[in-house]
């Protein structure tokens, strides 16, 4: 990478002095564009591939449930002078349950699903609570503790919420990864929210991990640059661009002893934009 100059081409254009009619096609670019897409949705599946195991884990909880309440409620109108109170609340407690089931699924398909960016109005932490059964059975899984610290009052964004859920998982995903060696009580990643001095929105992901190797720092966010024997290096590649086709930033800073920290950083969006 570090051999090639974006701008190459920049002083033969010169030498040509081509009159300026009309923009010139970009077939290359438009077949990039292509091949970015197609980079985004390989990469969405592959995050919900790790996560599989978790995620089997935590839909097992819901569908136990659900059978157990629904073997008592047989076990209930089998009585000669049924409960009606408790059946009706036992079939509460199904219809809660399959709902939960049906929101973990719904999450998943909306990430394996191929989209073209549909960017809308939104409120940053909401988006993140939508991910927070994703995020929570993945860190439960790995037995890691998550905790979501939500800045106040702040401005909204327009955003591809999926793209940026996708960021998000990506960034906590290796979070939890980082985390794997080390004792149960240092197991914590945290994701916060808050307005930064330019009035921009920032979300960073921190853990106190081993932080990122110094051999790795300079590529971290180079396509196929991993530490891990079955990684393929595009997580953090695929996040900036992300970032970055929404007007904003993906920063990695060491934390503080020790461990990671990831900042995203989103401009806010212009006042009067409603949510949708
Ligand atoms: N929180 C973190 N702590 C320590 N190292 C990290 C952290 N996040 C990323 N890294 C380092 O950055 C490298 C690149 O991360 P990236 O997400 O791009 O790819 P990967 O995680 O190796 O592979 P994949 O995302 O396909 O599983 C990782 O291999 C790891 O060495
Ligand atoms: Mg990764």
């Amino acid at each position: 990478m570090a051999g090639v100059s974006p701008n190459r081409n920049h002083s033969s254009m010169k030498e040509t002095s081509r009159p300026t009619l009309s923009p010139p096609p970009f077939p290359e670019l438009e077949a990039l564009l292509r091949l970015q897409g197609r980079l985004l949705h390989v990469s969405r599946l592959a995050t919900v591939g790790e996560m599989s195991s978790g995620i089997a884990h935590e839909l097992n909880q819901p569908l136990c449930a659900i059978a157990n309440y629904a073997q008592a409620s047989e076990r209930l109108l089998a009585a000669p002078d049924p409960d009606l109170a408790e059946v009706r609340g036992a079939l509460q407690a199904i219809a809660d349950q399959a709902l939960r089931a049906g929101e973990i699924i719904r999450h998943l398909r909306g990430l394996a699903r191929p989209q073209h960016a549909q960017p809308q109005m939104t409120d940053i932490n909401l988006l993140i609570m939508e991910i927070t059964d994703l995020i929570q059975s993945d860190a439960k899984h790995n037995h890691v503790r998550y905790r979501f610290e939500a800045g106040m009052g702040l401005p909204g964004v327009c955003v591809d919420r999926s793209q940026i859920q996708q960021l998000l998982l990506n960034l906590i995903r290796n979070a939890i990864e980082a985390l794997a060696e080390l004792p149960a009580d240092a197991r914590e990643v945290v994701v916060h929210t808050q307005r930064n001095p330019a009035g921009e929105v920032e979300v960073t992901v921190s853990d106190h991990g081993p932080g990122v190797a110094a051999s790795i720092a300079p590529y971290l966010f180079t396509p196929f640059c991993t530490s891990k024997a079955a990684g393929t290096g595009l997580g953090l590649a695929m996040a900036r661009t992300i970032a970055n086709s929404h007007g904003g930033e993906l920063d990695y800073h060491p934390n503080s002893p020790s461990g990671a920290c990831f900042t995203l950083t989103l401009p806010a969006a212009p006042a009067g934009v409603s949510e949708h």
